[in-house]
């Protein structure tokens, strides 16, 4: 449980499902984290949990389309734990989805901005800070969809979350040589509130399942772990990946 020891995190999207089980194994392996979302009580729990499992934990709340938020979490981990070592750039939002041709240019805009322009934004800052101490490990989450394949009704997701793979390889490349390793993380499905608000009844659940090669969906530990498998220095080597973890969902077919 020390796969992190000495290093210091920020995760956004942390208040609920794939970052705050990031965050909560990130702490537990050793890790000072700043945990980063909208929803201040949901942070100050999370926060508290990392704290009674003998963790180190701080919360800054915000916007994510904000750029003074990143600013914000790179100062609150500097000024609380020296350094900044990991960032998990989570926080997302399937945005205004349906049929393409009803989606409103703010709807799209707004889906990019939260997705791309914010995850670009906060790495801006978080490098900047890395580089002072020989390097680091950024890690978007992006998804499968408008990667491997797409349903209808998702293209502002699919438009911004792929984006996040372009945006991983042009940093890979120019950061490496500074240390900083840039990869994305590719979740399937996966229980969480974004997946039960979108999926809201137990066909649609089970027919999203049914869809992965290991005709289930994904926990959010599950995803979790490949993020601290890429956050940690077992990944010294990796750099510029999309990293499916996706059940199989982008291979399988019936
Ligand atoms: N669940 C899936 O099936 C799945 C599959 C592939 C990829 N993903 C991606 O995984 C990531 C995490 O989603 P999840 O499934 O864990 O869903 P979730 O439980 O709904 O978490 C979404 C997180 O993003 C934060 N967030 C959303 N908009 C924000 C904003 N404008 N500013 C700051 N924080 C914001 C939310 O916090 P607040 O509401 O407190 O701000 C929350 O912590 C997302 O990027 C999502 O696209 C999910």
């Amino acid at each position: 449980m020390d796969r992190l020891n000495n290093k210091v995190a920020i995760v956004t999207g942390a208040s609920s499902g794939i970052g705050r089980e990031t965050a909560k194994l990130f702490a537990a392996e050793g890790a000072r984290v700043v945990v980063g979302a909208r929803r201040q009580a949901e942070l100050d729990s999370l926060v508290a949990e990392i704290a009674a499992a003998g963790g180190q934990a701080v919360a800054v709340a915000g916007d994510v389309q904000d750029e003074h938020f990143h600013e914000a979490l790179v100062a609150a981990a500097v000024a609380n734990y020296g350094r900044l070592d990991i960032a998990f750039n989570n926080a997302g939002t399937l945005g205004e989805g349906g049929p393409s041709t009803g989606v409103s240019k703010a709807g799209f805009a707004e889906t990019v901005a939260i997705n791309l322009t914010a995850s670009f934004l906060a790495a801006k800052h978080q490098i900047a800070e890395m580089v002072k101490h020989g390097g680091g490990s950024v890690i978007f989450t992006s998804t499968f969809v408008g990667y491997t394949f797409a349903f209808p009704g998702v293209a502002a997701y699919a438009a911004s979350k792929s984006g996040l793979i372009g945006l991983t390889q042009a940093l890979a490349a120019e950061f490496g040589s500074q240390g900083v390793r840039v990869n994305a993380v590719l979740p399937g499905a996966v229980e969480t509130a974004m997946f039960r608000e979108h999926n809201d009844s137990a066909d649609k659940q089970d027919a999203l399942a049914s869809l992965h090669a290991l005709k289930r969906v994904g926990q959010p530990a599950e995803v979790a772990h490949s993020v601290l498998y890429l956050a940690s220095d077992d990944a010294s080597f990796v750099t510029g990946t999309a990293s499916l973890v996706d059940g199989g969902i982008s291979v399988a077919r019936g």
